[in-house]
């Protein structure tokens, strides 16, 4: 036990009501339950238990560090319990993302996405914690960078004197599942040639430079990867923290105002906005979306979760929303195209093996197709 505090958000998608689209409040209640009780032992210091669409949300802070059995464990438990109860009330896809019944000391691969960060606190600690469905850890890519690295996103990086030196950007490739830590601005142009490729290198964690302050965690999880076949979307979170030689909250949620296509719609293999949503429209219901994140704002006080503030019911955002609904209708309407769907390398559902195996032997020479329709015409 040291003094520092951690922040610990372990999601899963463990069955849903209805289809993939929304987490059951009585998944919620036993989940609760059991972060209770913990609470109650002293296992964690505090906790909120959530959903954005058919994803449990488990928010726990503590002071056992990132990574610790315990804690990996209270969440597989918590997980457990909810799965019991989608399983009871026979829900959609009950215990999709628990994919070993072994827990071996930490949920890392084994199916939940895990965000966790260590801070020493600061005299006052605002967090703002996001957290996405019908998506991937990619998606966030685009607005941390924009978040800690775009002075026309934030103003801090060009007039507070904090922040000025920039901030080291820790670059992970999902494939390889090794790491990079890059510069900015120096290394701005080479950060962006590797985060545009959102599935494969993903922004995994942000430090201010001046004092190598750890300041972003976004969860890294893929499952595809992980179970080497397609079990569910590896929808992300992500830890923020703001203020005070860092990002203002508003700094940080500017960069969800462009509502911009990312992947993981529809089946995991479609392309779609990311609208940002209040709680109250946190379930995904239009062609299972469109892609959706809400943003949760915290102080930490000794461990203590003050809040959450839904920083996203705000009509600041209603003119995002509306961009994102008028792409939503543009996109589908390329219904099974690309680039609305995604590139057959990523599907997450395909025929294309199927069909070709039943075309291979169909395949002539392109100069021969001719010769094809020919025999065709002659047997009609
Ligand atoms: C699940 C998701 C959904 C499902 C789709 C088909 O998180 O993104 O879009 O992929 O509803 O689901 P199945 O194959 O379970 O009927
Ligand atoms: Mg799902
Ligand atoms: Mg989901």
């Amino acid at each position: 036990m040291g003094d520092k505090v951690t922040l610990t958000i372990i999601k899963a998608d463990v069955g849903s009501i209805a289809g993939h689209h929304i987490v059951h409040p009585d998944q919620l209640a036993a989940a609760t339950k059991i972060l209770a009780e913990a609470k109650q032992k002293g296992l964690i210091i505090d906790f909120y238990v959530t959903n954005v669409g058919d994803d449990l949300q488990l928010i726990m802070t503590h002071t056992k560090g990132t990574d610790d059995p315990s804690i990996h464990g209270l969440a597989w438990d918590a997980f457990h319990a909810a799965a019991k109860v989608a399983r009871e009330l026979k829900l959609y896809a009950a215990g999709q993302d628990l994919l070993s019944e072994a827990f071996s000391g930490n949920v890392r691969g084994l199916g939940p996405g895990v965000a966790e960060l260590e801070m020493e606190e600061r005299a006052s600690e605002p967090i703002v914690t996001f957290h996405a469905d019908k998506t991937e850890p990619g998606a966030f890519n685009l607005p941390i960078f924009r978040i800690f690295a775009d002075p026309f996103n934030t103003a801090g990086l060009v007039i507070d004197p904090k922040m000025h030196d920039g901030f080291v950007f820790e670059v992970y490739d999902v494939f390889e599942g090794r790491s990079v830590l890059m510069k900015s601005p120096e290394e701005m142009y080479d950060v962006l040639a590797l985060i545009g490729t959102t599935g494969r290198y993903v922004i995994r964690r942000v430090y201010r430079k001046s004092d190598n302050l750890l300041a972003a965690v976004v969860s890294v999880e893929r499952l595809n990867l992980i179970a080497g076949k397609y079990v569910g979307k590896d929808d992300p979170v992500a830890i923020v923290r703001t203020q005070h030689g860092l990002p203002a909250v508003g700094e940080v949620l500017e960069a969800f105002a462009f509502p911009h296509l990312v992947a993981g719609w529809m089946r995991g293999s479609h392309y779609g906005p990311l609208m940002p949503v209040p709680l109250r429209y946190a379930k995904v219901t239009r062609f299972d979306g469109p892609p959706r994140v809400i943003a949760l704002g915290w102080n930490i006080n000794k461990g203590r979760l003050i809040g959450p503030v839904d920083l996203f019911d705000d009509v600041a955002y209603d003119e995002t929303r509306r961009q994102a609904q008028l792409i939503a209708e543009y996109m589908r309407r390329h219904g099974p195209f690309m680039p609305h769907r995604l590139g057959p390398e990523e599907m997450e559902y395909t025929t294309l093996p199927d069909v070709l195996q039943k075309l291979k032997d169909r395949f002539v020479k392109a100069e021969d197709a001719y010769k094809v329709i020919k025999k065709h015409s002659e047997t009609l």
